[in-house]
């Protein structure tokens, strides 16, 4: 496990930012925490990482959106909107499969399997004076994460 504080935006971009750096094909990651708690703000800096051009807006939506334009593809997902149920159907184990980084926002809403490694990364919103500081927690599934938790890039 690894913990980090941000205290604004974008500080939060670049953590995403050097977090790419280290990321391979088929890598899987579980973004959750509050509305507005940073998990977009966070795939922005991925996805400006990876070479991706294109502006990340938030796929709640349209539940995927694919990124090519970069060194890896991305696959940005945002499953709030299947609460309810629903995300069974989305084929994600073929993203979790597939040679592309998958980001997926709202994990715990996930029914299918995980995969056997992901990053899991939760954005918490501190509770202290300065409302833009988050504390960014990540727990590592698998030796390749763990890895890079403990190169110290992050
Ligand atoms: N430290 C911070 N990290 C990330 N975003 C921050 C931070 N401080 C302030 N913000 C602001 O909070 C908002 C975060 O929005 P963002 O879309 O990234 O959240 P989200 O977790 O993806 O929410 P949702 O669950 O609605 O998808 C942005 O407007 C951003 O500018
Ligand atoms: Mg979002």
């Amino acid at each position: 496990m690894l913990k980090v504080n941000v205290k604004n935006a974008d500080e939060t971009k670049n953590i995403g930012f050097k977090l790419s750096k280290s990321l391979q094909p088929g890598d899987v990651l579980l973004l959750d925490g509050d509305l507005g708690a940073g998990k977009t703000t966070f795939t922005k800096g991925l996805a400006e990482g990876l070479g991706i051009t294109r502006n990340i807006k938030s796929p709640t939506f349209t539940i995927i959106k694919e990124y090519s334009d970069g060194k890896i593809p991305l696959y940005h997902m945002d499953i709030y909107r299947l609460e309810d149920g629903g995300s069974d159907e989305l084929g994600l184990d073929e993203y979790f499969n597939s040679d592309g980084i998958t980001v997926v926002e709202w994990s715990k809403f996930v029914e299918s399997n995980l995969p056997t490694e992901y990053l899991k990364i939760q954005f918490i919103r501190n509770d202290d004076n300065n409302f833009d500081s988050r504390e960014i927690i990540f727990d590592a599934k698998g030796s390749h994460f763990n890895q890079i938790l403990k190169s110290g890039e992050l």
